[in-house]
């Protein structure tokens, strides 16, 4: 496996909300073109709100820098859904960091600040609950090794690109993903290329190609 780079700095997107950015690997956490714009589109609209059914419960492939996982949030305290939230990161950023990112204040929610770095930092496997019906934890674990059974209604798949990381877009992670996945469950990515269409068709995905974020003509939703 590929080990990330330690070199990620804060970089304003083009809808004024930060990402991250590593010079050495040269790739960003989110889209330059709106990293609160992508994360909307594709794992919010395109995925969480895509599931029926008030109760959820979401994997996160590459928890990053949370920025999932406080948009997600936000949609409970809203009342919209209650939510349990499995994220993977094997390689958990900084806190320093993630103070440096301000999303809390960017999305109007200041009061979450605390709270979130308190789930982003958590040291433990167990589920912590948090206020507006969601539940949250955070697994150590590379997505290659997961050997969970039917028990997600919706995955984000949010791994650095093919290009990047290619270990992880290939047919034996993609079956993992949909044994994780319940009957109808969905994995929602930002990746639109042909060949990850096809390995998702090949480990027993139905692939939609769906408009793409701001910057992005397509991106792709599977069903189990
Ligand atoms: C595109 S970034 C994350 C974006 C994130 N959802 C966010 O909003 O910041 C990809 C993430 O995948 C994590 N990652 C790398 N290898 C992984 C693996 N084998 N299994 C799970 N996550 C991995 C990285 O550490 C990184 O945080």
């Amino acid at each position: 496996m590929r080990i990330p780079p330690t070199d990620f700095k804060p970089y304003r997107t083009a809808d004024g909300s930060y990402t991250l950015r590593s010079e050495s690997w040269d790739v960003f956490h989110h889209s330059v073109v709106g990293a609160v714009n992508e994360s909307t589109h594709v794992f919010i609209k395109a995925g969480l709100e895509a599931v029926h059914g008030p109760n959820v419960d979401v994997l996160e492939v590459g928890l990053g820098t949370g920025l999932n996982l406080l948009l997600t949030w936000i949609r409970c305290l809203e009342g919209k859904c209650a939510v349990r939230y499995t994220a993977l990161e094997p390689f958990p950023l900084p806190v320093a960091t993630l103070e440096e990112l301000q999303y809390c204040e960017d999305l109007a929610w200041p009061g979450l600040h605390g709270p979130f770095l308190d789930l982003m930092t958590c040291t433990h496997d167990d589920w912590n609950g948090a206020e507006g019906g969601m539940t949250f934890r955070k697994l150590p674990l590379n997505v290659s090794e997961i050997d969970h059974e039917e028990m997600y209604d919706v995955i984000y798949f949010d791994a650095f690109g093919p290009n990047t990381q290619p270990e992880l877009w290939t047919l034996q992670v993609f079956q993992r993903m949909h044994r994780a996945l319940r009957h109808g469950g969905l994995l929602v990515t930002y990746c639109a290329k042909g060949d990850v269409r096809r390995t998702m068709q090949a480990a027993g995905f139905g692939v939609e190609r769906l408009q793409g974020p701001p910057g992005k003509r397509e991106m792709l939703r599977g069903r189990k």
